[in-house]
């Protein structure tokens, strides 16, 4: 379990408690004349914020011009903020760099895939690999770290925003010369990365580092190793930009902890966080619901994914909105409940702190129309008076700081290699959605009731009785001995169509697919058979099989075919097969067959691989259980994914977003005294339970 006091965890000012979730926003005072600052903190004290993002987009107002400085409204804003018990997580507000630099150094500017400059007139208009701009974004950095460095407000550095967000690919002269220092680190000569490159292939052969490019747009499809590499390469660039800020904040203020936000979700997919992790003091994530069938199973899927890349320690919901945002076709704003339901999923999948995008909401600007803490109509509406209330809960909610997930049963894995790889053009389909295929499996899961971890690919199986690999792609050697250790080890692995087929050179495994998994799953296929959009398959089970189907061949007598093909070419083939060795098994599902088509399969694997819900039978299709625990107690968070009032019997406990067990109404749900919790629409109860002593789950 991790310390709450941990230096690993927010600096909290001296005399505060440090036993509190922290609540707060990203704070925009410099929007706003010194007044309104007054009524600020009077709100913040109101909803019970405890924290603010602060000077995130502030680089103009802070350096206005290159040999001129002025701090005087920050230290105002922070004196204030801090006398009123808020603490701040400070940006070094390298974001959006101002006019002056980028009129006076236009070398800083992103270039993108066909050549065109980004101009300046948003925000992060600034080349990741730009020594230029480093060098005045590390000297504003200094300035900022020195100024504060003593200050008892500060309780992390937040560097940055976003990094990537709209500048994730740069194709500049300086992206080219740091994609081919980052080659030579990766391959060290030419012959090896003209092989690992196939560069045989095109007349692409290098004679010379200088001779290669960012993949710039060209006449046809670009090499893919090197669209691979230069992916990998773009997310290590911004990391590399990362270190530089952390190097310096470590440097200046080494007891403050250093962090940045994250875009763990399914929209986001250029910057492979769980080697970021590690070179940050605590994980913060951002998350945005896109409205659509699976948004809230997206939402606790990235929850969970973002506390399996932060190594399951506590982790900081630095921005989501309290309603509408503003960048979508249409800005939908959220239901009763609904943001007091996501934000406790976040919680309940580790967030030790939730905070929102923004605090007041802008008059003027491109986000005016995004929701904030305090909307345009003030403090009189529905929005401030869920924020009051999520507030006060967050504050009962006190007991589970520093405590952390519980391990479940089942593990999803997710690799970022396998995700870019696998979308990339010139394949079978470029239909193909990775996101997509991995979030099926965790609705299945979820609907069945059983908790599942999403974990980056490469960790410990060992913990897991059954393992998901959708579509793992990219299979290094060492990926593919891994599995099969684990299945050889009495595990239960399920993997999909279109993995195992690469290795890290996005070089086909040869021989049949699924290449590297060929003899565990104990199956070969000679040729894919895409599906058409809208076409679909049949199979002898009653699933349909839409995107991908495959000729396969059953090549090890230990292998039961569990569905044939129905329709089509493969009529009469088999579409889904499980290969058992001793305890364990392999089953290889050929074809896309959704969040219904896999649950049946699910079920009867988790049959018989032991592993049942925590939750009466069929509760999971409308709540989903996430289990925190601190070593001593157990944090049942029950969250109603439905628009209805839900019950679930048989539970014991302490209420903490209510009252104990009594019977009494709560904000969030009611407990009746059968140990029934009635939740109310998209409600979310929280119950506190002994570690040791009987079962919280009584009654089923
Ligand atoms: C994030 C960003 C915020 C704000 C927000 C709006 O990407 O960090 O500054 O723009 O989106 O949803």
């Amino acid at each position: 379990m991790t310390e709450t006091t941990s230096p690993r965890w927010l600096r909290w000012p001296e005399g505060s408690s440090h036993r509190r979730i922290a609540y707060g926003a990203d704070y925009n005072p410099d929007q706003w004349p010194r007044e309104v600052w007054d009524e600020d903190v009077r709100l913040m004290r109101a909803a019970g914020v405890n924290i603010v993002s602060l000077a995130i987009f502030s680089w103009a107002r802070i350096q206005p011009t290159e040999q001129s400085w002025d701090f005087e409204w920050l230290d105002d804003v922070i004196d204030l903020l801090h006398a009123n018990g808020i603490a701040v997580d400070l940006a070094t507000a390298t974001a959006s760099p101002p006019p002056w630099l980028t009129r006076r150094y236009p070398e800083v500017l992103p270039v993108a895939h066909g050549g065109e400059t980004l101009w300046p007139g948003a925000r992060q208009h600034w080349r990741p690999t730009s020594p230029v701009f480093r060098e005045h974004a590390l000297r504003l950095v200094t300035a900022i770290a020195e100024r504060y460095a003593q200050h008892p407000a500060i309780a992390a550095w937040h560097v940055n925003n976003e990094l990537g967000c709209h500048n994730a690919y740069d194709y500049s002269d300086d992206a080219a010369r740091a994609f081919r220092d980052w080659l030579r680190g990766r391959y060290g000569n030419l012959d090896a990365l003209n092989h690992a490159w196939g560069t045989a292939f095109w007349s692409q052969r290098y004679s010379e580092w200088d001779e290669i490019l960012p993949p710039r747009v060209a006449t046809s499809h670009s090499n893919p190793t090197q669209q691979l590499d230069f992916k990998r390469f773009s997310s290590d660039a911004l990391k590399d930009y990362l270190r530089a800020e952390r190097d310096v904040l470590r440097r200046l203020t080494p007891n403050i902890p250093v962090t940045t936000n994250f875009m763990v979700m399914a929209q986001t997919k250029a910057m492979e966080y769980p080697s970021w992790a590690r070179e940050i003091d605590f994980v913060s994530n951002d998350h945005y619901v896109i409205p659509r069938e699976q948004s809230s199973d997206e939402l606790s899927f990235s929850a969970n994914l973002t506390s399996n890349i932060a190594g399951g320690r506590p982790w900081f919901l630095m921005e989501h909105s309290t309603s509408a945002v503003n960048w979508q076709p249409v800005n939908l704003p959220k239901k009763p409940g609904e943001m007091i339901r996501d934000s406790l999923t976040h919680v309940a999948h580790g967030a030790d702190a939730v905070c929102f995008f923004q605090w007041r909401q802008s008059a003027a600007g491109a986000e005016k129309y995004h929701s904030a803490m305090v909307p345009h109509a003030g403090e009189d509406t529905d929005v401030f008076r869920s924020v009051t209330e999520l507030g006060r809960t967050l504050e009962a909610l006190a007991p589970v700081v520093g405590s952390v997930r519980k391990t479940a049963p089942v593990a999803i894995l997710f690799d970022w290699d396998s995700w870019w790889a696998s979308e990339q053009d010139s394949h079978p389909s470029t239909h193909l959605d990775y996101h997509q295929e991995a979030l099926d499996w965790y609705s299945a899961l979820l609907a069945l009731g059983v908790r599942a971890d999403v974990v980056p690919a490469g960790g410990d199986l060992a913990q897991y009785d059954v393992v998901v690999a959708p579509v793992l792609h990219v299979m290094p050697s060492a990926l593919a001995t891994q599995l099969a250790r684990y299945v050889e080890d009495g595990g239960h692995l399920v993997t999909t169509y279109f993995s195992g087929i690469v290795d890290e050179n996005d070089h086909v495994w040869l021989g049949g697919y699924p290449g590297a998994l060929r003899d565990l799953l104990g199956v070969r296929v000679e040729e894919f058979a895409p599906l058409l959009p809208g076409e679909s398959v049949t199979l002898d089970s009653g699933a349909t099989g839409s995107l991908w189907s495959e000729r396969l061949e059953v090549t090890d007598p230990q292998v039961k075919v569990l569905a044939s093909y129905a329709s089509g070419e493969h009529s009469g083939r088999a579409a889904v097969t499980r290969r058992s060795t001793g305890d364990g098994s392999a089953t290889y599902v050929s074809t896309r067959l959704g969040a219904d088509g896999v649950e049946p399969l699910l079920a009867e694997l988790l049959a018989s691989a032991g592993v049942s819900g925590d939750l009466p039978l069929g509760t999971g299709r409308r709540v989903e259980l996430v289990v925190r625990t601190d070593g001593t107690d157990e944090f049942w968070f029950l969250v109603n994914r439905t628009s209805e009032p839900v019950e679930v019997p048989g539970l014991t406990g302490d209420m903490l977003t209510g009252d104990v067990l009594t019977g009494r109404d709560t904000d969030a749900g009611s407990v009746a005294t059968d140990h029934t919790v009635t939740l109310v629409p998209r409600g979310v109860a929280v119950l506190r339970r002994p570690l040791t002593g009987r079962l919280a789950h009584a009654g089923v």
